[in-house]
């Protein structure tokens, strides 16, 4: 089966045809996200938080990145992947941010990786395509600046803000990004940067006018209740699914119901 490519998502946003993308992190639940015909499946950093128990992404890992999108590429057979890079493994030097790029791509077999910033990131995001790394810019929310930020709070609200926010998403097309995310900024203005930019925009809360879209898989699936921000839809509830699986087990062990007959060698 062939994969989505950066060409097949540039002729999908020429042709007004919406993206779909999710994260996963392990073989299981990328195996059913790419059955499910995704376009591309993010290996996002939010695992530090969906399947590592951590507070926020920052403490997550470049080799721990590594190895789950090694997992995920295993797993998929036509969407793209794509490898997050984590907090301070681009953030020292350009070279640096090269380098761990290129793992993605060497050892996680990803086809493309996704970097927070704007336009303070540009030259990395030049020197990357440079050698061959199609890159995905990420503006707006970008979690790994919690702390500068104050928390997880929508950005572009004021005139300097979405001025700034223009800008970048200017200046990362121009460094060669394939496409952006837009994460948490009024729909207005998704819409305005969609409109002036020739890459797809792949929105999470920043409203319908965006070229695709990306959820976190644990949120869309009811897995993660911890932190659930506003622009999530939650499609189904796994969790009781499972609590009501685990329950019925637990029951049947204690009553001899299970295993029966069928499940027994003679
Ligand atoms: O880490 C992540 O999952 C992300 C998406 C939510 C865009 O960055």
């Amino acid at each position: 089966m062939p994969k989505v490519t950066i060409n097949d998502l540039l002729k999908k946003k020429s042709e007004g045809e919406k993206i779909s993308v999710l994260t996963a992190y392990d073989y299981t639940f990328a195996k059913i996200v790419d059955e499910a015909g995704v376009d591309a499946i993010l290996v996002g950093d939010s695992l530090a938080m969906v399947v590592q128990g951590l507070e926020n992404t920052l403490p997550v890992t470049m080799d721990e990145m590594v190895y789950h999108t090694r997992m995920v590429s295993r797993a998929s057979e036509r969407a793209m992947v794509i490898g997050d890079l984590p907090f301070m493994s681009y953030q020292v030097s350009v070279e640096e941010a090269v380098r761990n790029a290129g793992r993605f791509i060497k050892e996680g077999g990803a086809q493309a990786i996704k970097i927070e910033g704007g336009s303070e990131v540009a030259e990395k995001v030049y020197a990357m395509v440079k050698s061959d790394i199609p890159v995905m810019a990420h503006i707006g929310l970008t979690p790994q600046s919690i702390h500068r930020m104050g928390g997880y709070k929508v950005q572009g609200r004021t005139e300097e803000a979405k001025k700034q926010l223009l800008e970048d998403a200017r200046a990362l097309q121009e460094a060669g990004a394939f496409s952006m995310v837009l994460e948490a900024i009024p729909m207005d203005l998704a819409k305005e940067i969609t409109e002036i930019l020739t890459i797809p925009t792949i929105g999470i809360g920043a409203g319908p006018h965006c070229d695709g879209q990306v959820l976190v898989l644990h949120d869309l699936l009811g897995l993660f209740e911890r932190f659930v921000p506003r622009f999530v839809k939650r499609y189904v509830n796994l969790k009781e699914e499972a609590l009501r699986a685990i329950r019925q087990y637990i029951e049947e062990v204690q009553q001899g119901k299970f295993p029966a007959e069928e499940h027994s060698f003679k």
